[in-house]
């Protein structure tokens, strides 16, 4: 098929859809008007109302994400026309200031330029998320995120310095209209970050982790009806396993788990210290970010959600479609209901790809 085609036939699903969920008349005079646009140009353009429900639909057909519930309530912020790298480096300001509000997080979305539009520059963000640590490699000692090690090299190589943290914020790396990459630093009085306590355990605080509130994926485009938004970092608030069990907790990142049960007195040849440290790690993460009213879910609720979420797609009349591998927590998987369902990891648009 010609490109065009493939543009028309997915631009005429996507405004279909949106005209019938959102239970809207004018479909055929958007429609017409939309193809003589492709004609024309080879593209069109998404009016505001129809940007912003098609990035809450990508959110909706995320198969990873188990937050799903809530995608009626993203806010989008369209920045489509911005075109200058200052502009580009407030937008990413203005999205941290609106996802953040004093007592909780806010989804959020915000719409660069699309690929071959006349209007705003085509900006790439490089980072996998906008706010990441940055991760040494020293002798045989590893400082920081050990996930991050090749990308804060990389940083390096285009001039970056960090201070040699276990917690520096690593620079947004980007370019525009495919010229070199260049790279900012978000100041850090616009970032919050919660360090983590436990309630029971004084000497936990000593231990010095702390993490951002906010996880702003930033490497995926965006593809709704045909037009493919190559920049459009958006965010949701944390589940709990993501920061305490796998950020913290595997081996490969900053694997707190042997300190934890030395600090706890946990007998380590029983086969169960892990799971106790584990545990401990949990209620900490959770409990700071709870005192610093950060939003995050631990996995009991977010799995409720979920299953939420599929009884009233169900009801929709849609399948829901996910990834169950990525949907089950990693930490007491078969207690959730998602261990135990059953679903297809079909690819739906619009999507984050
Ligand atoms: N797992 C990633 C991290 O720890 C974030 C992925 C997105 N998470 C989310 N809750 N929206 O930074």
């Amino acid at each position: 098929m010609e490109k065009r085609d493939t543009l028309r036939s997915e631009a005429k699903a996507f405004i279909h859809q949106y005209y019938q969920e959102t239970e809207q008349s004018g479909f055929e005079h958007r429609w017409s008007e939309i193809e003589h646009q492709i004609q024309e140009t080879g593209t069109y353009t998404h009016f505001y109302e129809e940007l912003d429900y098609g990035g809450k639909l990508a959110w909706r057909n995320s198969n990873r994400c188990v937050g799903r519930l809530f995608w009626k309530t993203l806010k989008t912020l369209d920045k489509r026309s911005v075109s200058t790298a200052s502009d580009f480096r407030e937008a990413l300001i203005q999205h941290i200031q609106t996802a953040e509000t004093r007592t909780k997080i806010r989804s959020t979305i915000t719409v660069f330029a699309p690929l071959n539009s006349n209007q705003g520059s085509e900006f790439r963000i490089k980072n996998y998320t906008l706010l990441m640590y940055a991760g040494y490699e020293k002798g045989s000692k590893i400082i920081g995120d050990p996930k991050n090690i090749a990308f804060t090299k990389h940083c390096e190589s285009l001039g970056w310095k960090g201070d040699c943290s276990h917690f520096d914020l690593l620079p947004v790396v980007y370019s525009m209209n495919d010229g070199p990459e260049q790279w900012f630093e978000i100041p850090r009085n616009h970032v919050s970050e919660v360090d983590i306590h436990h309630p029971e355990y004084p000497w936990f605080a000593t231990l010095g982790l702390k993490w951002y509130k906010l996880p702003i994926i930033s490497f995926m485009s965006l593809n709704i009806g045909g037009i493919v938004y190559p920049a459009a970092p958006f965010n949701g608030w944390y589940m709990l396993d993501e920061i305490a069990t796998r950020n913290f907790g595997d081996e490969q990142r900053y694997n707190m788990l042997p300190t934890i049960a030395e600090q706890l007195g946990l007998d380590l040849t029983s086969p169960f210290w892990k799971e106790k440290a584990l545990t401990v790690l949990s209620e900490a993460v959770y409990f700071s970010f709870e005192a610093a009213h950060a939003t995050i879910v631990d996995r009991h609720s977010a799995v409720e959600q979920f299953m939420k979420f599929m009884g009233q797609e169900g009801q929709a009349g849609r399948d829901v479609t996910g990834d169950w591998s990525w949907l089950i927590p990693p930490n007491a998987s078969s207690t959730t209901a998602i261990f135990h369902t059953e679903m297809k990891d079909e690819l739906k648009f619009p999507n984050f790809v």
